[in-house]
């Protein structure tokens, strides 16, 4: 697929610029004690043992770095020589493996991108603080160029940051609230869902395109347009991330086995639709096994196939697919003829119909 390509040729790109604010070893010369000198004497040994060793460790694992992709995507439809971005590009995708790391502890997860968990590695002192510290290093990259940026835009930009990084957060307390059987979890709305997805995924996606189009010179209300744009990606995003761990095998495996966010008790829009639509009995069944958080495949298997039994992810495909038909056509008016917004069309395509 030809998105799948783009992403791959990127991907090398970006990893090149977040090593320049992210070193893979520290040494004094590095951009962050350039910007915020020491006042004492430090120890490089630590820095490279808890941050740039667990750090590097998460990102050499892979990842599509579909979010600095986006950012590109946008500054390049918006008339810019993405070339000139990339240093900014790195933010939102440095972010988003942050709140992996931090998501996996959240959740108890075992495995992430087909290896053990940060946490299980090297420990929750080392991952919460290197989750955290990715929150806020790859804004360096703004530091090192606020001359060139100016004042008004970064004061915007950091105020992106902020309002989304509250999203997010949000959306993680409402994901948790109800994986933990809180807050009547059993009778979420599928738009109830749908602000937690807003929130949970729609957040970073949303910061990449608002903070791309704030860099690329638009005016406040195409910022605005195309950050709902890349939300409503986002939410479907989130809800083919669902689908493939209740589906795909090979997908699944990376994560530690199929059926990991019913251990999680998680409510995907599958399991809110069958809490709908469900008997009682049925629908007694599934919220059972959701609050067992057990790890047994046949009851993990069990769960799938009650929510099988209601089409629940014929239902969410459908879903998923008109979200992004519909987020297209507002935003197909916005932007003029060329070959960036092909690819934006082709990768919010990608993002509902990838395998992986
Ligand atoms: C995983 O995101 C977390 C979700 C929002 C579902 P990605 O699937 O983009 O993670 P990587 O970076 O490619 O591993
Ligand atoms: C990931 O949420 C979203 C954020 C980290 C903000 P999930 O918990 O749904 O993602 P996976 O399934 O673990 O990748
Ligand atoms: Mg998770
Ligand atoms: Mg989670
Ligand atoms: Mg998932």
């Amino acid at each position: 697929m030809e998105i799948e390509e783009y992403l791959r040729e990127k991907a090398v790109i970006i990893n090149k610029m977040i090593e320049k604010f992210i070193p893979r070893k520290f040494d004094k010369d590095a951009v962050v004690f350039k910007i915020s000198p020491p006042r004492f004497t430090y120890n490089l040994e630590t820095l490279n043992k808890a941050v740039a060793e667990p750090i590097w460790e998460f990102l050499d694992r892979g990842g599509k770095r579909w979010r600095p992709a986006l950012f590109l995507l946008i500054c390049e439809a918006l008339g810019k020589k993405p070339e000139e971005y990339l240093e900014y590009a790195i933010i939102p995708e440095v972010v988003h493996n942050g709140t992996l790391i931090i998501d996996d502890i959240e959740d108890s997860s075992e495995y992430r991108r087909g290896k053990p968990c940060t946490y299980k590695i090297y420990g929750l002192d080392i991952a919460i603080n290197a989750g955290n510290l990715m929150y806020y290093m790859p804004f360096l990259a703004l530091m090192k160029n606020r001359e060139k940026i100016g004042v008004k835009k970064l004061s915007r930009l950091y105020e992106i940051y902020v309002e989304e990084m509250i999203n997010l957060s949000l959306g993680q307390a409402m994901d948790i609230a109800w994986h933990k059987g809180l807050a009547n979890a059993d009778q979420i709305s599928i738009e109830d869902y749908m602000q937690m997805c807003a929130y949970k995924t729609g957040t970073l996606a949303r910061m990449a395109a608002r903070m791309a189009a704030v860099l690329a010179d638009a005016n406040e209300e195409l910022v605005e347009k195309l950050g709902r744009f890349a939300e409503s990606i986002g939410i479907a995003f989130q809800i083919q991330d669902d689908i493939l761990d209740l589906t795909s095998k090979e997908f699944a495996e990376r994560k530690g086995g199929r059926g990991q966010d019913i251990t999680e008790g998680k409510r995907t829009i599958m399991v809110i639709y069958t809490l709908n639509k469900a008997s009682q009995e049925d629908r007694e069944r599934l919220i059972e096994i959701l609050n067992m958080h057990t790890s047994n495949q046949e009851l993990k298997d069990e769960a799938i196939g009650i929510m099988e039994k209601y089409g629940a992810i014929e239902f969410a495909k459908n879903y998923a697919r008109k979200l992004v038909e519909e987020s297209w056509k507002e935003v197909e008016r916005l932007l003029s003829p060329s070959d960036a917004k092909n690819k934006l069309k082709s990768f919010a395509q990608y993002l509902i119909e990838r395998k992986i």
